[in-house]
């Protein structure tokens, strides 16, 4: 998220989803403001029905026909939302790569992994057949699958939950995406599946100098993967910064809540995993304040009426939505802390 305009991928400005109801239109995202940079991972993180996944679907153009999708989302210094349907699509298509929770939603299980993943790469980059089917079969053995060439004639439903994640991370990359998306992709897996997965994630963002984005409700699953980091809660942002300094030094207190809830490789194995007590808010009475007011041990009567904006750090990098922030730490301790978390 830095550097001039050349640097950045994705460009979020005041991006909003409103869900039309019978009662009136209903916000389930506002105001979400953030910028990507090339070759740059973020994190997306939240709890349950925090809006991680509307944002998604709202840069992916993937909301449903009742949902209105305001602001600016700028692909490559194009505006999305503004964009005919057709060139958003060929756009997307060409830029970005998704991969979803479960693999089987968005692989068909009816036609062969070969095919599925030609179809993107012929379509968007033009190729002939014979040269779809290589650089299909070569995505299958960057991505881990044994025997890439059996694997590209099968059909997806032979193969295990870890593997066909693995599919539709190749399906994802078939057009040289410069963006990955990955929406809590490893959650449906077995624990030792999803490290394998994320790692395999990471190495492929680095090797093809793409852009990422890992959406998740696991902190954990950002902590050494991201270098930025977004907290959603109740549909807005409330913290944005750089992984390590908001690791280390979170400021919003509903980041804090969520630091403290990730279980800590020196806890001994039987402690509890510590919640953060109460639910989010419903985006149907959603409080005048800040969103996270009925759960914060720290909300003054202000909190329960204005909504706090955003204050930013020195360098501008770090911002946070709250009135009472966690105190910063003195000079060299957010150094100190970063080191002991990494
Ligand atoms: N198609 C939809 N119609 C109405 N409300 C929706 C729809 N999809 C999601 N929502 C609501 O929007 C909010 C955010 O949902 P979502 O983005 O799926 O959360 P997350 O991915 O963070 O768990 C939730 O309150 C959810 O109930
Ligand atoms: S603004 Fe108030 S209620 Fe919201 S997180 Fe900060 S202290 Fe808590
Ligand atoms: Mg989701």
């Amino acid at each position: 998220m830095t550097g001039g305009d050349q640097d950045i991928l994705l460009d979020c400005e005041a991006v909003s989803c409103t869900l039309a109801t019978s009662r009136g239109p209903l916000a389930l995202l506002k105001d979400v403001t953030f910028r990507l940079g090339r070759r740059t991972a973020l994190g997306i993180v939240g709890e349950s029905g925090a809006g991680k996944s509307m944002l998604i679907k709202g840069i992916m153009g993937l909301t449903p026909s009742d949902i209105t999708v305001a602001g600016r989302i700028g692909l490559d210094g194009e505006d999305m939302v503004a964009m005919p349907e057709a060139r958003k699509r060929a756009l997307l298509g060409r830029k970005v790569g998704m991969v979803f929770q479960n693999p089987m939603t968005s692989l068909n299980p009816f036609v062969r992994v070969g095919r599925q993943i030609d179809e993107a790469s012929r379509l968007h980059l033009r190729l002939g057949k014979a040269e779809a089917r290589a650089r299909a079969i070569a995505l299958l053995s960057q991505v881990g699958i044994p025997d890439p060439q059996e694997c590209y004639a099968e059909y997806p439903h032979r193969f295990s939950g870890g593997m066909k994640q693995r599919i539709m991370i190749a399906t994802a990359l078939a057009c040289e995406p410069e963006l990955l998306i990955a929406d809590e992709a490893t959650t449906a897996l077995d624990v030792t599946v999803q490290k394998d997965i994320l790692d395999l994630l990471q190495a492929l963002q680095g090797q093809r100098r793409m852009s990422m984005i890992l959406v998740t409700h696991n902190l954990a699953v950002v902590a050494s993967r991201t270098d930025e980091l977004l907290v959603l809660y109740g549909g807005r942002v409330v913290e944005y910064g750089p992984t390590e300094r908001v690791f280390a030094a979170p400021r919003h207190r509903y980041t804090e809540a969520l630091l403290s809830a990730v279980p800590r490789m020196d806890e001994p194995a039987h402690t509890r995993l510590r919640t953060i007590p109460g639910r989010p808010p419903d985006p149907q009475d959603r409080p005048a304040g800040c969103p996270f007011a009925a759960r914060c041990p720290a909300a003054e009567e202000r909190c329960r009426q204005e909504m706090p904006g955003m204050t930013l750090d020195a360098d501008g990098r770090h911002g946070f939505a709250c009135f009472v922030p966690v105190p910063a730490p003195g000079p060299g301790a957010t150094a100190a802390r970063a080191e002991a978390t990494s």
